[in-house]
């Protein structure tokens, strides 16, 4: 295959708009967005999509409790969504809302689709639903909670429903769902997600009910208007709405449909594994390639609510240690899918001795040496030996390697990768002690100095996706010109350092941060 068709999109869930956005929304999109941003730099073309689910009774009711009106209520709140966005420097391509009208036409095709190959029908609803998730739940996934209510797993609790409703017929999607797991053996990432849906499935499935007749925030049902779609079959049509749907014949469509990967949290794999491949295939569209389900983060050891009051705002994360470092904590603290814990002591931990100590003071200590031993040029590499060359060579490998990585969603293993190339170049420059060579052997330090700069032109081209600002700022360091920063080119033969190029005075890039008094 070409580079040039080489596609990917990508997707992260649309956020409800019930409540501002806190590290878990920004968690899920940062993921997607280095994955975006790696995979542009790696010649792909890339769709990246983000947006919010607008519609549903937990919407509706968080405007009232709000007294406004929803339409007004979810511009406002989908706004900050887009801020966060601009604040962690997303590089989405679209931002969807559920509230506009490309993806109302487009929910109401899908759902013709489905209903006129035979799988809708109506009934009446009776059964336990949970605002709060915007989920059915059967009798036995329940378990008690105080004053004799129940509680869904989740924690959220239940109400009882009974209303007409359309359904959709799961139960008979159980083979299908499993054949094609077996089938796609990479549908479902990480593995331990993949076997709670195909057990999920293998214990039987029943018709999902999937329109709501008692209120009206939603898609209205074509020819039905007294109906409502369920909420979440009109947010899983959004990805399909951002490809263009209905327009199955568009460019847009057929660049990026299929979609290669749906991120989400754990919470959200049954909707994204189950019901979404179920209803795409009754609507004779194919699913998606790969639904990767990442973990959790708790604070300082504590399920993050709104009612314990520990919500962590991004917005105070970045202003108080920086976009990149936020960035590059939450790839690197916790194995990407696992559950992690956010703690101030963590993350000062990491800043400072990843980013100040190792990368930051390895770009410092040799860009100062040149400025002051190079007359600020780039040193000169006619003394080059194999170990240098080698040296320089290693950041090849570690270009394959992050690539597979990034391609698994192993980002904490990229990182690790990167993290290796840093430590093990800072031990260079402890070896070769270029600073005794000035005198003694000039050209040999030019060759180590010269050997080091390459590789932290390498490097820092290597860390533009998980943390754009600063490495632009090491790549503008070392004048390296915005149109050879991707994978292709960097790594190619004409990108190399040229030596006696001027360099500008070195500036820090990852300062340390210290604790000041409250
Ligand atoms: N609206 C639905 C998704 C519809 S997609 C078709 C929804 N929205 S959400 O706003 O509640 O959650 C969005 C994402 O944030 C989910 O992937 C969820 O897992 C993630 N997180 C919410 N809290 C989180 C943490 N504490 N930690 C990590 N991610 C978490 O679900």
């Amino acid at each position: 295959m070409s580079s040039a068709t080489r596609t990917y999109y990508v997707t992260t869930p649309i956020y409800y708009v019930n409540d501002s956005p806190h590290i878990g929304h920004a968690y899920t999109s940062l993921a997607c967005d280095v994955l975006a941003r790696f995979l542009r730099l790696d010649g792909y073309k890339v769709h990246f999509l983000t947006g919010t689910d607008e519609h549903g009774q937990k919407v509706e009711k968080a405007a009232a409790a709000a007294g406004r009106d929803p339409k007004l209520f979810t511009d406002e709140v989908s706004q900050r969504f887009r801020d966060l966005a601009v604040l962690m420097d997303y590089s989405n391509d679209d931002f969807i809302r559920t509230t506009e009208p490309r993806h109302i036409t487009s929910c109401q095709h899908l759902w013709n689709a489905i209903k006129a190959n035979g799988h809708i029908y109506l009934g009446k609803y009776a059964g336990w639903y949970s605002v709060r998730d915007e989920a059915f739940y059967a009798e036995d996934e329940l378990r008690p909670g105080p004053n004799n209510q129940k509680i869904a797993p989740s924690g959220a609790p239940v109400e009882w429903v009974e209303e007409p409703s359309y359904f959709f017929d799961l139960s008979k999607w159980q083979d299908r769902l499993l054949k094609f797991y077996d089938e796609n053996p990479d549908f479902i990432a990480p593995e331990s997600r993949r076997n709670e849906v195909v057990s999920f499935v293998k214990n039987g499935l029943q018709d999902l009910s999937v329109s709501r007749t008692s209120f009206k925030w939603g898609v209205p049902v074509p020819n039905d208007p007294a109906h409502i779609m369920y909420v979440w079959l009109d947010a899983l049509t959004n990805y399909i709405t951002a490809a263009g749907y209905p327009e199955t014949d568009s460019p847009m469509y057929r660049t990026f449909w299929p979609a290669a990967l749906h991120m989400v949290g754990k919470d959200i794999v049954r909707f994204h594994a189950v019901y979404w491949p179920a209803f795409l295939m009754a609507a004779g569209v194919a699913p998606p390639r790969r639904v990767f389900a990442h973990g959790w983060w708790t604070n300082e050891g504590q399920k993050i609510s709104k009612s314990l009051g520990n919500v962590i705002d991004p917005i105070q994360l970045v202003e108080k240690y920086g976009l990149d470092q936020v960035r590059y904590f939450l790839l690197r603290e916790v194995p990407f899918g696992n559950d992690g814990d956010f703690s101030h002591t963590a993350m000062v931990r990491r800043s400072n001795a990843d980013l100040a100590n190792d990368y930051g003071n390895l770009v410092q200590r040799v860009l100062s040496m040149i400025n002051r031993n190079c007359a600020a040029k780039v040193p000169a590499n006619g003394a080059l030996n194999d170990k240098d060359r080698a040296f320089i060579g290693q950041t090849d490998v570690v270009l394959r390697d992050m690539r597979t990585h990034v391609q698994r969603q192993e980002f904490h293993l990229a990182l690790d990768r990167h993290a290796e190339v840093v430590a093990a170049a800072n031990r260079y420059v402890d070896e070769q002690a270029p600073w005794t060579l000035k005198k003694t052997d000039p050209a040999r330090m030019e060759a180590v100095l010269y050997t080091l700069a390459e590789t932290i032109r390498r490097l820092a081209v290597l860390s533009q996706p998980f943390m754009p600002r600063a490495s632009a700022r090491i790549l503008d360091q070392l004048t390296v010109p915005a149109s050879t920063r991707d994978f292709a080119i960097a790594f190619g033969p004409a990108a190399a350092l040229s030596p006696g190029t001027e360099l500008p005075a070195p500036n820090p890039i990852f300062p340390r941060y210290v604790e000041t008094a409250a």
